[in-house]
């Protein structure tokens, strides 16, 4: 075994004479699981003592968590899923066999799949208090404008990733909430019809189902890992607030133990979720029977409400077209919003307007729930 520098051998050093393990390490900084920049040319013990006495860096401090814990969400789905795909079969005749047979007959199977399930909508949640939080905290002014457009796409991308993932049980309510989310999508210009390319037309059968399954386990996921690459990127190289980075009252060490603790409360949250209000399948889909009640996922209930909200000489691609000249007003937001950046007290009417939008969206969810019946 290798020496260390103290003379004492250690696997460490062993490693060490063989790989960069500080290399290595630097992927946790990459994804922002270590919020601190290691010196890749140093042995590990070296290039850590020298990131712990360095001052934290701004995006670091508390209470900064919402992009850590929405990869850690992300890593939960990536991790569950890949255990679900050992037993999930992507066909109309079998999936939801295989599903009913993951919850019933797998050891830990309905765990995982619950897990899943909420970790989905927990990643979903936390995406979209993100942007709110960026909008109302003005992080999104000069120079960290790919910060906040970037969190508006991954939200967008999480959204298809969700949507993908609930055809995939092929029960009733999966099968009818994508019915009509599709009918949200189809309106939309460009994005309805590259959708509808993808996944081989607008109606669902096993082909539609099978490209569904290679979309949501291949195709969202490397995209939302790249979001998530490019979001620390910019996050380590402007950080997330105009204030310079000062001595810090916390070192990483602290920073790292409340990590630890993140992540267990995080795990303890979701098996909790998971065994006490699990989310139960329904029956099989029947294609030619709509169950009462079927609506789109709760994101796009506001954007069906808009689109029912016009009259109805006004074709349907024209009000697709104005959801999706909502959305790119929104994504340009900091190029519109000239005194992004400055502390709330000094927006009001910025302030003002976000609350207001906040209060409409929620109105609109609420109008596109009760645009059916009960269920
Ligand atoms: C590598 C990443 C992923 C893999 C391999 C994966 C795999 C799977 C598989 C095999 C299923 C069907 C089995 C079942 O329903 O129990 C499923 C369902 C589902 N997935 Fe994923 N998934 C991944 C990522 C995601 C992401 C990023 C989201 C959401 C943001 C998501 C949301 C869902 C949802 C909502 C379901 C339906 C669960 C249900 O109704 O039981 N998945 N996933």
């Amino acid at each position: 075994m290798a020496a260390d520098a103290g003379g004492k051998r250690s696997i460490r050093s062993w490693l060490e004479a063989r790989l960069n393990l500080t290399e290595i390490a630097s992927f946790l900084s990459v994804f922002g699981l270590l919020p601190a920049e290691l010196d890749t040319r140093k042995p590990l013990r070296e290039a850590l003592d020298e990131a712990l006495s360095r001052p934290l860096p701004s995006y670091a401090r508390w209470p900064r968590i919402m992009g850590i814990l929405s990869f850690i969400l992300f890593l939960v789905l990536a991790v569950s899923g890949m255990m679900l795909a050992f037993y999930y079969q992507p066909t109309a005749s079998e999936a939801y066999g295989s599903v009913t047979s993951i919850a019933r007959d797998v050891t830990g199977g309905t765990l995982v799949n619950q897990v899943h399930r909420w970790a989905a909508t927990l990643l979903l949640l936390i995406l979209a208090a993100r942007i709110v939080r960026f909008y109302f905290g003005g992080m999104y002014g000069r120079s960290r404008e790919v910060i906040w457009m970037l969190a508006m796409v991954t939200f967008v991308v999480a959204t298809f990733a969700d949507l993908t993932g609930r055809l995939l049980p092929w029960d009733a309510r999966g099968y009818w909430t994508t019915v009509r989310a599709r009918e949200v999508t189809d309106a939309l210009p460009l994005i309805g019809p590259l959708f509808s390319f993808l996944v081989g037309g607008s109606g669902l059968d096993s082909l539609v189902l099978t490209r569904f399954y290679i979309l949501h386990i291949v195709v969202w996921p490397f995209l939302l890992l790249a979001l998530f690459y490019l979001h620390f990127s910019s996050v380590r190289r402007v950080g997330l607030s105009s204030v310079a980075d000062g001595p810090g009252s916390r070192s990483l060490r602290v920073v790292l133990y409340d990590l630890l603790l993140i992540v267990v409360f995080l795990i303890g949250a979701l098996a909790t979720l998971a065994i006490f209000m699990p989310q139960s399948f329904d029956v099989a889909a029947d294609p030619f029977a709509t169950p009462p009640g079927a609506r789109p996922p709760w994101y796009l209930l506001a954007p069906h409400a808009l689109l029912e909200s016009f009259p109805p000489l006004v074709p349907r691609f024209l009000r697709g077209l104005f959801l999706e000249a909502l959305f790119v007003a929104v994504l340009l937001l900091p190029f519109l919003d000239r005194r992004a950046g400055e502390r709330p007290g000094r927006r009001p009417a910025a302030i003002a307007l976000g609350a207001l939008a906040l209060l409409v969206w929620a109105a609109l969810i609420w109008k596109g729930w009760h645009l059916e019946g009960p269920r």
